[in-house]
């Protein structure tokens, strides 16, 4: 009998549970409590891209009031800026904030095929990082970067991300493209370069599922600004002691293996293998 009663009371709570999230859900009050979320994109040449971009981000499951946009664009052969302007405008009261810039200056030659050097290489990590400690000025709790070509199909995606707790995360892409590219590497060359790992594939494929440590996390990627951990997590310039590529990726990869000597067990990059299906993306 007391069995059964427990059973039964356990019941009546759920049953509470869900009629008071469900009566919530969507409203003011429910809103007010979730995390600020800062999201950012650097964004060129992406005109093809953007619609499809900005159809997956608004429909992420998550209150619009607490996700600040910022959105930098420059050394465009397409037309990104206008395709940029009209959606920016066209959000601008919808979002907590909507930041979206249009730079004309020019950094590095614009040319096609677009050039590949460390001077690009370097723009590109310097406004990331610009992005990065605009996020920590905002106050937001969470900074989630994406590529234009991050297509998040899940809309539960950042509210997972969220959940797993911890200070960078990012849901494993697959790529419509190549079946072997990914949004993360399990291992490093001495300097720093990709180098093939024996879990890469089994992750990938989803043979293995959970959550794993990675060396390299590339877009989309969640930082959990409020964990004093992130305070190290670094875009440009490379820390000191740093001699590989001149590459955003790389260079932030390095904050992370750096702050987990300073933060034991503390500061690590993770991977999501969430159940979704998000794909197209280029390494
Ligand atoms: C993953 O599992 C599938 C189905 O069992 C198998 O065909 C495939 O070879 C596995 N992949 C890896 C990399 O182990």
């Amino acid at each position: 009998m007391p069995a059964r009663r427990t059973h039964l009371a356990l019941c009546g709570f759920l049953l509470c549970c869900v009629i008071s999230s469900g009566s919530t859900a969507g409203s003011e009050g429910a809103a007010e409590d979730a995390p600020h979320v800062f999201v950012a994109l650097q964004t060129r040449n992406s005109a093809h891209l953007l619609p499809n971009f900005f159809g997956y981000l608004e429909n992420l499951d998550y209150p619009k009031s607490r996700i600040s946009v910022w959105v930098r664009t420059d050394h465009n052969l397409d037309d990104t800026p206008a395709v940029l302007e009209a959606w920016c405008t066209a959000v601008r009261d919808v979002y907590l904030s909507v930041d979206c810039q249009h730079s004309k200056k020019v950094v590095f030659d614009v040319g096609y095929p677009p050039p590949d050097t460390d001077e690009q290489y370097r723009h590109t990590a310097s406004v990331q990082q610009t992005a990065l400690e605009a996020g920590r000025r905002s106050g937001a709790q969470y900074f989630f970067v994406l590529n234009t070509d991050n297509f998040i199909t899940n809309p539960q995606t950042l509210r997972l991300l969220i959940a797993e707790d911890r200070v960078v995360t990012a849901p494993m892409l697959n790529s419509e493209g190549n079946a072997a590219f990914s949004n993360f590497w399990m291992d490093q060359d001495s300097l720093g370069y990709y180098k093939r790992h024996e879990d890469y594939l089994p992750i990938l494929q989803r043979n293995f599922t959970g959550c794993f440590r990675a060396p390299v996390l590339l877009p989309p990627l969640l930082i959990h600004l409020s964990s004093p951990q992130s305070q190290s997590l670094i875009y440009h310039p490379p820390l000191e002691g740093f001699n590989g590529p001149t590459d955003d990726i790389v260079h932030f990869a390095y904050s992370a293996k750096m702050g987990v000597i300073t933060h034991p067990h503390s500061l690590y990059l993770s991977l999501s293998t969430l159940p979704c299906r998000s794909g197209h993306v280029h390494l």
